[in-house]
């Protein structure tokens, strides 16, 4: 994990910050909406085929996207590293009728959580690869998130062949810009399959303006 985002996001100041990201300019806006449509159309699609009992959305920031898991899931766990967002999230909660609420909230890092195999029917983690800076890292938390899924897990990375990315890496070459931390799909399908995954879909943020992929991994019948 890159130390000095770690530092922002568990100061008081980061995590207000982050509370105010999607509000503060009008893009930010249009790109929340954006992702939260392409994310309850995944996240629709994997409850018309599954039952879904629990989930667990790591990292879950101020508890942006709670809403939406909650119209397809019971049970929701909260899970992030930043003491401040996580009460930030819980006090939002205060509002929000009961049904509504978070079933519980953890402080655990992805990289190394609490959980035992197969813990929850749907695992989400959005926006944190990016941030972590050691590659081997990188790779280390997408086999955390499947090891404790029995089901589904959804989660964002950095795509090295986006066009975003691509950009970046002829400037780093010609410019020495700092390179992305990225991770391919053919690196993501090797893990899956080791770990008895298959992807099911992998959907881009944008495929001119964001590197950012959504992807969606589901445990196969049939095997542990
Ligand atoms: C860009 S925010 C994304 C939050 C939320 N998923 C969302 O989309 O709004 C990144 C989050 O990762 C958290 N974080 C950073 N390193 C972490 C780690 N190793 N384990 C868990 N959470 C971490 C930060 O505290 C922050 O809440």
């Amino acid at each position: 994990m890159d130390e000095e985002i770690l530092k922002h996001y568990n100061s008081e100041q980061g995590a207000q910050n982050y509370t105010r990201k999607f509000e503060k300019k009008w893009t930010e806006r249009v790109n929340n909406r954006h992702e939260q449509r392409l994310l309850k159309g995944l996240i629709g699609g994997i409850a018309e085929r599954s039952s879904l009992e629990t989930a667990l959305d790591l990292p879950c920031g101020y508890g942006r996207l709670l809403p939406l898991l909650k119209q397809h899931v019971p049970r929701v766990i909260e899970g992030d590293w930043s003491l401040p967002l996580l009460r930030i999230a819980r006090e939002a909660q205060k509002s929000v009728p009961t049904q509504n609420r978070a079933d519980g909230y953890v402080r655990a890092t992805a990289l190394a959580t609490p959980f035992a195999d197969g813990t929850f029917d749907l695992v989400l983690s959005v926006r944190l690869c990016h941030h972590i800076r050691d590659h081997s890292e990188r790779l280390a938390y997408v086999r955390e998130l499947l090891r404790i899924s029995g089901q589904w897990v959804v989660f964002t990375y950095f795509d090295y062949h986006s066009l975003k990315n691509l950009l970046r890496e002829a400037r780093r070459k010609l410019f020495g810009v700092k390179p992305k931390w990225t991770l391919k799909a053919s690196e993501i399908n090797k893990i899956a399959r080791e770990m008895g995954f298959a992807v099911d879909r992998s959907v881009p943020l944008s495929r001119l303006f964001s590197g950012h992929r959504y992807i969606v991994l589901r445990k196969n019948p049939g095997r542990g």
